[in-house]
C-alpha cells in the first residue's frame, strides 16, 4: 500500500517518522505491506534539513493525489483550502483518504461523505477529536446497537493545558498559549483552539457520528453570557485569573465544554467555558488530556480519556486508520447510514450558572 503524506506539521512528522522506521509494525496480518511513496511539504528545503527522504519530497500535493504510483492519501495540512479539494479529489478518484482535518470535516463533511459513499471509497478521521483518543471508532462502531442521547467532554487539549496551568501555577494565558504552541498542542492560528472553534468543529463530528447528522459549526454557541452591557468572550478568551481562584474555592474548575443532546426539535449544541466541579472526573481532566462522556442506551454511560492534542499521540490515531484502511476496514462511520447535510444546532437552555468576579456567568456541572 503506496501511501501518500500530505503535510509534514507536529503530526505529519510522526506519521512519517513510523512509516520510514517501523514498516513491519504498521503491517495487519491480514493487510498490506505500507510503502511511504511520497511527501508534500511546503518547504523542500526546511524539509531536507529537518532528515526527510529528498526523493520522496514535492511541493505539489495535488500530483500526489493524482498520481499512479500513490494508492492511500494521508492529509495532515490542516486548514480548509487546498485540504478540502484534495481530499475531494481524491475520494472521487477512488483513493482512501485518512486526515486529522476537523475544520474541513466539520465545514464540509456532508459533501465529503457523499463523495466517499458514491464509489465506497474509505474515508477515515479518527485523528479529528481526541488526538489519539480511539473515540470516533467506538461510537460508530462499538456503540451502534445504542440510541446515544448526549454527548459532553473535553475536546480541546491546548485550551485545557491554558487553564489548568493558570489554575495551578497562576500563569498569565499569553504565557502557558506559547507553550502550548512550542508543545505541538496549538493549531497554526491557536484563535481556533481559545475562541473554540476546534472545539466546535471536533462537537460537530461527535454529533454527526452519535446522532446522525451534520451540524453547521458557525451555529454551534462558543461565548457564555455575562452580567452586564457587554457580551461574554468567545471560547476562553473571556476567562480570568480571578474566575479560576473563585471557582476552585467552590470546589468547581473552569473547563471548556463541549455538549449536545438531542431533543424533538433538533439537537442542542454548545461549547462554553463552563464550571465543572472537582468531584467529577471531567472536573479532574487536566493538562493536554481530553475526555469524552457519551449517554445511551442500553449502554448507560461511557467516557473516553487520553491525549487530545500533539503529534506522536495524535499519529496513533492516524496509523490505525491507514491499517484500517488496508484491512478493508471502511469508512470512521462504519455501517451507519448517511447523515443528512448540515443543518443548524439549537442553543441550550439557560442552567445554573456560576458568576465570576468578572461578570461571566460560567454553565456549572455537577
Ligand atoms: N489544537 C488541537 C487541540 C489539536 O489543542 O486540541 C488536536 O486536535
Amino acid at each position: 500500500m503506496r501511501v501518500a503524506v500530505l503535510g509534514a506539521g507536529s503530526v505529519g512528522r510522526e506519521v512519517i517518522r513510523a512509516l520510514m522506521e517501523r514498516p513491519d509494525t504498521l503491517r495487519a496480518a491480514d493487510g498490506p505491506a505500507m510503502v511511504l511513496a511520497g511527501i508534500a511539504v511546503r518547504d523542500i528545503a526546511r524539509a531536507v534539513a529537518a532528515g526527510m527522504p529528498e526523493a520522496l519530497l514535492t511541493d505539489a500535493p495535488a500530483h500526489l493525489v493524482a498520481s499512479p504510483d500513490t494508492d492511500v492519501i494521508v492529509e495532515l495540512m490542516g486548514g480548509d483550502e487546498p485540504a478540502r479539494t484534495l481530499i475531494a479529489v481524491a475520494l472521487a478518484a477512488g483513493k482512501p483518504v485518512v486526515t486529522a482535518n476537523k475544520h474541513v470535516i466539520a465545514h464540509h463533511g456532508a459533501e465529503l461523505e457523499a463523495a466517499a459513499r458514491r464509489n465506497g471509497t474509505p474515508f477515515r478521521f479518527e485523528a479529528a477529536v481526541g488526538g489519539g483518543i480511539p473515540v470516533l471508532g467506538p461510537i460508530a462502531a462499538d456503540l451502534a446497537a445504542n440510541e446515544l442521547h448526549a454527548i459532553r467532554g473535553i475536546v480541546n487539549g491546548t485550551t485545557n493545558f491554558i487553564l489548568t496551568a493558570m489554575r495551578f501555577d497562576g500563569r498569565p494565558y499569553a504565557d502557558v498559549l506559547a507553550d502550548a504552541k512550542v508543545a505541538g498542542y496549538a493549531e497554526a492560528d491557536p484563535s481556533g483552539d481559545v475562541e473554540g472553534h476546534d472545539a466546535a468543529n471536533k462537537l460537530v463530528i461527535l454529533v454527526r457520528l452519535a446522532f446522525g447528522q451534520w451540524l453547521d459549526p458557525a451555529s454551534i454557541q462558543r461565548a457564555p453570557s455575562r452580567s452586564g452591557a457587554d457580551p461574554g468572550l468567545p471560547g476562553i478568551t473571556g476567562v480570568s485569573l480571578p474566575d479560576i481562584e473563585a471557582a476552585a474555592d467552590q470546589n468547581l474548575a473552569i473547563k471548556l465544554v463541549a455538549a449536545a443532546h438531542r431533543t424533538p426539535d433538533g439537537i442542542v449544541a454548545s461549547v462554553l467555558p463552563s464550571a465543572v466541579s472537582l468531584d467529577l472526573p471531567l472536573g479532574r481532566t487536566d493538562g493536554v488530556l481530553n475526555r469524552i462522556e457519551v449517554d445511551g442506551t442500553p449502554i448507560g454511560s461511557v467516557a473516553f480519556s487520553g491525549h487530545g492534542a500533539g503529534g506522536a499521540a495524535t499519529s496513533s490515531a492516524v496509523l490505525a486508520d491507514l491499517m484500517a484502511v488496508g484491512r478493508q476496514g471502511g469508512s470512521t462511520w462504519a455501517g451507519r447510514s448517511a447523515a443528512a447535510s448540515h443543518k443548524a444546532a439549537i442553543a441550550p437552555s439557560p442552567v445554573e450558572a456560576f458568576i465570576g468576579p468578572s461578570g461571566t456567568a460560567y454553565p456549572v456541572i455537577r
